[in-house]
């Protein structure tokens, strides 16, 4: 089947589902979703969006903040104009319906999280993603110029490649034309063509074992661009969450928000002793790459499995309310967290680079755009600040709409696209290679590729992931498409990527630390 669509979004998260209702009155919409709609990073998303909201706080703090925990690698200039355009976009957020807690005299209630100098976290409750997703799905559900095509899985962008012409990687001439879509009901590829891409695809959480992420996080938009010779930095950059719960068996991990500590939970050892002040003197509200390591390398002196969150001393009634989703599914596995301490360990969380955007987010491909946890702004640097990504998502998703619509007009489709080629390819997949295929590359990445990093273990790394590359590749090759092995080949397309980025960054900085550049990371006398 073959269908056209002048915007053409792939993902239904906070960036895709903003990006098509801005859009949607200047041409056809379709978004395509590789599950249901709602499924997506947003929808779990706990602590809140960051932004400047009231009288006591500044963008220049908010400003210094993103910079601080960046590392030195942030794009100043991006930081400033994402701060600047925050407040406007969270009233566009509001006005969709997106309900925000506010305390009795009417101000909002701001939390604080790590690496912020102030209270400066717009929420609903500690399940802020799911509001925000729920009232974004309302609005597109009774926008009549959307076409939904949920449980439709993206396999890759169509460029020259598909059309038997010869293209050279970085070269900038190289257009995007639409994408082929595995239809999930029927396995059946579509073509569809379309003026523009926007690709919201999110994040790569499932390449490591623990991880917050939905198992739909397997890196697919990144995986799609490095295929089509798109331009891809920062990818060495990944974020390891402090605090999910341990739980053993459990997957995705639940995350335990960072708010929690804002609201004055302690980091302890198993034996109830803080340790927070030998790494930092923000203590357990310095920036996540500071806390993860900390909770990593106590975790390896003591030879535990994880270590605490104290919140008993905290009033009761007020983190029942503040907290009501980490409280009742504390309480689900035995912790009341009123009187017990939580465990919890750190778990693969985000992704701070991707696919290279401009301000308007365009990507180095012609009529492909990106926003959200599948690019890489400039906005992050080596190390996200805390509820900056969704706050990102909806300020580029905007500058991308505004963008796009504004060139729709002089864009044509290109109807030599041939449809999908699956010529000397049968049923003869066995599922037991894919599942473990998967195993093995979460191996790798976590044990080679996480919180500490050395050259040795980025050796093993890519040395091991190359076995798995070939035999996933021919599987590829002689195999009706599958949603499952196209994300097992994107996962090692993506885990490639940031394991040479890795080898190339000669340095511990932000999220990449190694041990053969251990010079920046000493413990407080
Ligand atoms: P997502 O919301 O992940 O959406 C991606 C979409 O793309 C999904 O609909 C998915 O199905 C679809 N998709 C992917 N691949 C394909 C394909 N091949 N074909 C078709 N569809 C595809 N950030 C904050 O700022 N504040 C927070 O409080 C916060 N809390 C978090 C808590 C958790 C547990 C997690 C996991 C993340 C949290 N983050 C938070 C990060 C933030 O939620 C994400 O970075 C952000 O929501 C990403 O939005 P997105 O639109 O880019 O992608
Ligand atoms: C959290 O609530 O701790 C997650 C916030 C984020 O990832 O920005």
């Amino acid at each position: 089947m073959r269908k056209r669509f002048d915007f053409l979004v792939v993902g239904s998260g906070l960036a895709g589902l903003t990006y098509a209702l801005k859009v949607s009155n200047y041409g056809s919409v379709g978004i395509i979703s590789k599950t249901k709609l709602e499924e997506s990073n947003t929808l779990y998303a706990q602590g809140g969006i960051a932004a400047v909201t009231n009288e006591h706080d500044t963008y220049q703090k908010h400003i210094e903040d993103t910079l601080i925990a960046g590392d030195g690698l942030c794009d100043e200039k991006v930081v400033k104009m994402v701060v600047a355009e925050a407040p406007e976009r969270i009233k566009e957020l509001i006005a969709w319906g997106a309900n925000f807690d506010k305390k009795k005299d009417g101000n909002y209630d701001l939390a604080r999280e790590g690496g912020h100098s102030e209270k400066r976290i717009l929420h609903h409750k500690d399940n802020t993603g799911q509001e925000i997703q729920r009232a974004l799905i309302q609005q597109i559900k009774q926008n009549n110029k959307i076409e939904i095509l949920d449980h439709h899985f993206a396999i890759d962008l169509i460029t020259q490649h598909h059309l038997g012409l010869h293209v050279i990687r970085y070269q900038t001439d190289i257009d995007c034309y639409g994408i082929y879509a595995l239809n999930i009901r029927n396995q059946s590829v579509n073509t569809i063509l379309a003026k523009t891409v926007f690709l919201a695809t999110g994040g790569i959480g499932n390449i490591y074992h623990t991880t917050t992420n939905p198992v739909i996080a397997s890196g697919d938009g990144i995986a799609m661009v490095y295929r089509a010779k798109g331009m891809i930095e920062n990818m060495e950059f990944v974020q390891f969450h402090p605090t999910s719960l341990y739980n053993q068996g459990e997957r995705p991990s639940f995350l335990i928000t960072e708010a929690i500590r804002g609201f004055g939970a302690k980091l302890i050892t198993k034996e109830g002793k803080e340790f927070m002040h030998k790494y930092d003197k923000r203590e357990s509200l310095a920036p996540r790459d500071i806390v993860a390591r900390a909770i990593d390398n106590e975790m390896k002196l003591s030879g535990d499995d994880f270590v605490y969150l104290d919140c008993t001393h905290l009033d009761e009634k007020e983190l029942k309310s503040h907290f009501p989703n980490i409280y009742s599914k504390c309480k689900s596995v035995g912790i009341d967290i009123t009187k017990n301490y939580i465990p919890v360990v750190p778990a693969a969380h985000y992704v701070c680079g991707g696919v290279k955007v401009n301000a308007d987010g365009q990507s180095s491909i012609n009529n492909l755009y990106a926003a959200g946890e599948v690019t890489s702004t400039g906005l992050h640097g080596a190390n996200r600040l805390a509820s900056n990504s969704l706050l990102e998502a909806v300020v580029y998703s905007h500058r991308a709409a505004i963008n796009s619509i504004s060139k729709i007009g002089n864009i044509e489709f290109n109807e030599n696209v041939p449809d999908w080629n699956d010529e000397g390819t049968s049923h003869n997949e066995e599922m037991i290679l894919i599942t473990q295929g998967f195993k093995e590359l979460q191996q790798i990445m976590t044990n080679y590729v996480g919180i500490v990093r050395s050259n040795l273990r980025l050796k093993r790394a890519i040395d091991r992931l190359e076995i798995i590359y070939n035999e996933t590749e021919k599987l590829f090759e002689q195999s009706t498409v599958s949603l499952k092995l196209c994300e097992l080949r994107n996962a090692i397309n993506v885990s490639y990527i940031i394991i040479k980025m890795a080898k190339n960054r000669r340095e511990s900085r932000g999220l990449h630390f190694t041990i053969d550049y251990p010079e920046k990371y000493k413990l407080i006398d």
